[in-house]
């Protein structure tokens, strides 16, 4: 696992925009599975600013998006589709029919989560996915207990997920209580993973991933510590934790 240390969001997310436009540039086509939530909000504003830069097209990248809101309406503000329309889509030359993320208004659940994981399948590979990471370790909406062999599925989210997704709602009682999203076993089978983690509510979870041993489906995240090829892009605050308490044996990584 490879660990970039920033000093602050900004440069996290420069950092992380660049690594994504260098691999368009790179190969010119490819999927990337994306993530949503407060943390990627910044690496896509400077993605849309350095292709426009460079002149890099996203003309043939399919895109898979980890989850979405059961029961929101894809035109509504607090629904995953708006966000990535607002935050990426709208400014970017993809073509609509190759974003891809799941449609919580289903009248079939169970089928679309199969659909998902068929249309991944069609897509071959996802080449590279980014992720957050939540308070509690959870990756997508795989929260704590999912097992590390899921594929696209339902979940009920945890009342502290809920929480600390509400600033984005009128209400607590208006964030939904359950979502669709790829499984821990979908997100392993990319070639890539790249984790972005910002702030001090970020530190424990990434103390678990960088200096626990043990790999645990109570903190989701531990599985990428099996994962061949991860980088964590992270900030001084969110590292906090890891630079108290296990420098040492990230030296190497931690270096500016
Ligand atoms: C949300 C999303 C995750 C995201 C995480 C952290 O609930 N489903 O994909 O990584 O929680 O969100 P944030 O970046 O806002 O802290």
């Amino acid at each position: 696992m490879k660990v970039i240390r920033v000093r602050d969001y900004s440069e996290l997310s420069q950092r992380a925009a660049t690594y994504f436009i260098n691999k368009l540039t790179q190969s010119h086509f490819g999927v990337w599975g994306l993530a949503t939530g407060g943390t990627p909000k910044g690496m896509y504003k400077e993605l849309i600013i350095q292709a426009e830069e460079k002149g890099v097209s996203f003309q043939n990248l399919h895109t898979v998006n980890l989850d979405e809101y059961v029961g929101l309406q894809p035109n509504d503000p607090t629904s995953y589709h708006s966000y990535m329309q607002e935050h990426l889509f709208q400014a970017i030359d993809i073509p609509s029919e190759n974003i891809h993320i799941p449609n919580g208004m289903a009248s079939d659940l169970e089928k679309e989560c199969d659909r998902y994981e068929e249309m991944i399948k069609g897509l071959e590979k996802i080449d590279i996915q980014l992720l957050g990471v939540g308070e509690n370790g959870h990756i997508g909406f795989n929260e704590p207990g999912t097992s590390f062999d899921s594929r696209t599925h339902v979940i009920q989210l945890e009342s502290s997920t809920r929480e600390a997704n509400a600033r984005y709602f009128d209400r607590l009682g208006d964030v939904p209580t359950h979502a669709i999203t790829m499984g821990i076993q979908t997100i392993m089978e990319a070639s890539e993973v790249v984790l972005l983690a910002s702030g001090k509510n970020k530190a424990k979870s990434l103390h678990a991933l960088l200096c626990e041993k043990e790999v645990t489906e109570d903190i989701p995240a531990t599985i990428l510590k099996k994962h061949p090829h991860v980088t964590v892009i992270a900030d001084e605050e969110a590292l906090s934790l890891v630079l108290l308490t296990c420098e040492r044996e990230n030296e190497q990584v931690l270096k500016f």
